[in-house]
């Protein structure tokens, strides 16, 4: 019997660190060839965004709001296509990066600010922040009706989490409030397993059975409302679009989904097993 070892498709830091070394900007940096653009240039000549800004914090500290009021930066109703930072300028020569969501109507809410403050200053650690001494012994059957409802509300989380995750590099990154208040919702989906997981194993259980959440799911209803999200497109390549959260608009594709419920159909939930 031979036995045939394979090279491992990632390759090790030290391969990757000569691979990188190998790169033609990575050589021309080593040798002290720095591209000094941004150092040089003058505020207001397109490499540069604004200048000159100084936010106070307010009560609360530096909040997201301070910085908007100082710098008037509030968001248009279009992002564009590029990877800047909403008030940034750009390097020489950047190219266009195309975004699934552009426009203010299709992602905005007037509370996102409010909501990734108030996410962020009331942070919690289920580590510590859970007595876990104070979980009384049960009897068997109460221990493991309890490991059971935990094992299906962990799963519950990896779903939302596989529902949202794929959302976040959809939005332009011009409209930063809903990437870093959908950025919070993942912790927080992130915690909720953290503390299902321990309970389980707090008390003298274990994991209890893996469910079917799409018969659970179907039983309350709740696969009605994401019906009809994955779709097929007959353009080369393109397997599906973001859900439209309002409207579908004119876009080159018109196959975007109605059910705003629904994961983007990425490779992540086309092999969902949920
Ligand atoms: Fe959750």
């Amino acid at each position: 019997m031979t036995t045939t070892i394979r090279e491992p498709k990632t390759p090790s830091p030290e391969k990757y660190a000569e691979q990188v070394g190998q790169r033609p900007y990575a050589q021309q940096v080593r040798k002290g060839d720095f591209d000094l653009t941004w150092c040089r240039a003058e505020p207001g000549e397109g490499v540069w965004g604004q200048w000159g800004i100084k936010a106070e914090p307010s009560r609360r500290g530096m909040t997201l709001m301070d910085i908007e009021e100082a710098s008037g930066l509030s968001p248009g109703p279009q992002g564009p296509a590029s990877v800047a930072p909403r008030g940034a300028g750009s390097e020489p020569g950047l190219g266009p990066r195309e975004w699934d969501l552009n426009e203010k109507h299709e992602l905005w809410a007037d509370n996102l600010v409010a909501l990734y403050e108030e996410a962020t200053s009331r942070q919690w650690r289920a580590t510590e922040d859970i007595d876990w001494q104070l979980i009384e012994s049960l009897p068997p059957d109460l221990e493991r009706a309890a490991c059971q409802f935990n094992t299906f509300l962990t799963m519950g989380e990896y779903l939302v989490n596989d529902v949202l995750a794929p959302w976040l590099p959809a939005f332009n990154t011009y409209y930063h409030e809903i990437k870093l208040f959908l950025a919070t919702q993942l912790m927080d989906e992130a915690r909720h397993t953290e503390v299902f997981r321990k309970r389980i194993f707090a008390n003298g259980g274990g994991l209890g059975m893996t469910l079917n959440l799409g018969n659970a799911l179907a039983a309350i209803g709740a696969t009605e409302m994401g019906k009809g999200a994955r779709t097929s497109c007959s353009r080369p390549g393109t397997t599906s679009r973001t859900p439209s959260m309002s409207s579908s608009r004119g876009r080159s594709c018109r196959c975007s989904v109605s059910a705003s419920t629904s994961a983007r159909p990425t490779s992540t939930s086309r092999s969902s097993g949920w």
